[in-house]
């Protein structure tokens, strides 16, 4: 079976899908997007990533391609037509097709772009395991909480991570030391009280949906979480760190830079917490 690609109202083999070399997604990232978890044959909190698309789409003034049911039709259709019940379904929408020119065209028809895709989540023995991540530069633009295409800060500073041997990068203010989050996912501590301890969800970051969805997790359970800037320094010697996103879910880190967190493996807050957000992924149940 082939995979399917949707693009502007049709459903195309995934090898054959194109849009034009005049696509401003293209030219200029004039476009935001999605990522969405399929776990179980279901979206992961499909509206509250929804919700965000509609204020990306705000942010950049992009003219809407289609209503939320009808963005919902088509969403089930791709999932069904690709036959994924584990894995990811990618959206974008960009400003479209126009002759080279910064300003917005008089004219121009969005450009929506569908794909999906089977994408197992970490494995257990991944998780046991830990992830290390790298400090680099804040070197991004004062819209972090738009999720745009333009994401060449984000790759160029992933790259420098696995090129260290690391799987993350951590984008680290140099004026005051505050660790904002990674190239693609939030970052978490956990302080020497127990406290979850992540950056707030300012224009400074892209507010996760699995960032939120950890804190209710986290708070469900009884953990108290602050949401407040945390420094590089303050999460070396942190009780435990660890990531979030779409991708990874609860992802633990055990080494920052060349320091161990605590004792170089993953905590048991995380642990928990990474059990509970597979649970709620693939069930859609809080814990009780
Ligand atoms: N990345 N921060 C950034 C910069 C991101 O790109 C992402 C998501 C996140 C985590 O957000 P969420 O929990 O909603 O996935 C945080 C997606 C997965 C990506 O670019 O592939």
């Amino acid at each position: 079976m082939s995979r399917v690609a949707y693009v502007n109202g049709r459903y195309r083999r995934h090898s054959e899908a194109r849009v034009s070399v005049e696509d401003r997604g293209f030219q200029f990232a004039d476009g935001v997007y999605e990522v969405i978890a399929i776990d179980n044959g279901r979206f992961v909190d499909e509206l509250p990533h929804l919700d965000r698309w509609d204020r990306s789409i705000a942010a950049l003034r992009l003219p809407a391609a289609m209503g939320r049911t009808a963005m919902r039709r088509v969403m089930a259709e791709m999932m069904a037509q690709n036959r994924v019940r584990q894995g990811i379904l990618y959206l974008q929408l960009t400003r479209g097709q126009a002759r080279r020119d910064a300003p917005f065209p008089r004219q121009s028809r969005p450009s929506l772009v569908m794909t999906c895709r089977r994408q197992p989540p970490p494995s257990e023995e991944q998780v046991q395991a830990g992830a290390a991540v790298l400090s680099v530069p804040e070197i991004r633009w004062q819209r972090c909480d738009v999720k745009s295409v333009a994401l060449l800060p984000n790759v160029l500073a992933k790259q420098k991570a696995r090129e260290a041997g690391a799987f993350e990068a951590w984008f680290t203010r140099e004026s005051d030391g505050v660790v904002t989050e990674g190239g693609s996912t939030n970052a978490f501590i956990v302080d020497g009280g127990g406290r979850l301890v992540t950056h707030p969800a300012t224009n400074a970051i892209l507010g996760g949906i699995t960032r939120d969805r950890v804190i209710a997790l986290a708070r469900a359970v009884g953990i108290i979480v602050e949401e407040r800037p945390f420094t590089l320094e303050e999460a070396k010697s942190a009780r435990e760190a660890f990531l979030t996103s779409t991708t990874t879910g609860v992802y633990p880190i055990v080494r920052i830079d060349d320091a161990s967190v605590a004792n170089g493996k993953p905590g048991g807050r995380t642990l928990a917490l990474s059990g509970h957000y597979r649970t709620f992924s693939a069930t859609g149940a809080m814990p009780s």
